[in-house]
């Protein structure tokens, strides 16, 4: 069974005071740090582009999640691997070419994560499952932090997971996003999460140290035999 990693969501964070907020989290256990970037296309909201990802990298010690709502991501693929994105994740809803894609992100040394939306089907992913590296599940309609988590996106996750099993793609985890708190993270990690993406869940609290070290824990309960399993 492969371990939960927790990618807490700067956009919840003070954009003033990034830095810390990265420190906090990494202090906190974060196993990645996930950067929203948002062009107010796809999505409403804008946030933040390649130069605020650079001086990210500067300072962080774990992996850069990089996750792109935006409309035409195919332009931006080089400038977010050259400000240090390990992993970069696209959305299904704007890419007609999306193997094209893919490969170009994997070309670049990049993890290549696909994003679904809350409304489109698992089948979207069935010519490219075993071309990605990870599959984002969005739990919540992208654009903005501190949204209500959508409880279908809980069997959306389990389905995800049995078609990358069936793709013979294992090896390529269930990412979430959106809406995850200490109270629904051990329910998407039985529906089979391994990466656990937290916006204010993280940074809305007075100690996202500690925010980060419970979600954390939570998550790992979640993947520990039952008593009743261990018999
Ligand atoms: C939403 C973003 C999320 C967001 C999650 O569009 O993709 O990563 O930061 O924030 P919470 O955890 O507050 O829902
Ligand atoms: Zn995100």
């Amino acid at each position: 069974m492969n371990a939960v990693r927790i990618a807490p969501s700067i956009l919840s964070a003070d954009f003033a005071a990034l830095g810390e907020a990265i420190a906090a989290a990494e202090r906190g256990g974060a196993d990645l740090i996930h950067v929203d970037v948002m062009d107010g296309h796809f999505v409403p909201n804008i946030t933040i582009g390649p130069p605020v990802v650079r001086s990210i990298k500067r300072v962080a010690t774990v992996p850069l999640d990089v996750h792109l709502m935006i409309e035409d991501p195919d332009r931006y693929l080089d400038a977010f691997a050259e400000a240090g994105a390990a992993m970069l994740s696209v959305h299904v809803e704007v890419l007609p070419h999306l193997h094209r894609t893919v490969h170009a992100i994997q070309a670049l040394g990049l993890e290549a994560g696909v994003v679904l939306n809350p409304s489109t089907p698992v089948a979207a992913l069935t010519e490219i499952a075993a071309d990605v590296d990870y599959v984002l599940v969005m739990s919540v309609n992208p654009g903005f932090g501190g949204q209500t988590f959508i409880p279908r996106s809980e069997s959306k996750v389990a389905e995800v997971r049995a078609l990358l099993d069936l793709c013979g793609n294992a090896a390529a985890p269930v990412e979430i996003d959106g809406g995850i708190d200490g109270a629904n993270v051990g329910r998407v990690v039985a529906a089979g999460a391994r990466v656990i993406v937290a916006g204010s869940a993280v940074f809305h609290t007075p100690d996202p140290e500690r925010a980060t070290r419970e979600l954390k824990a939570a998550a790992a309960a979640a993947l520990a035999p039952s008593p009743s399993a261990a018999r």
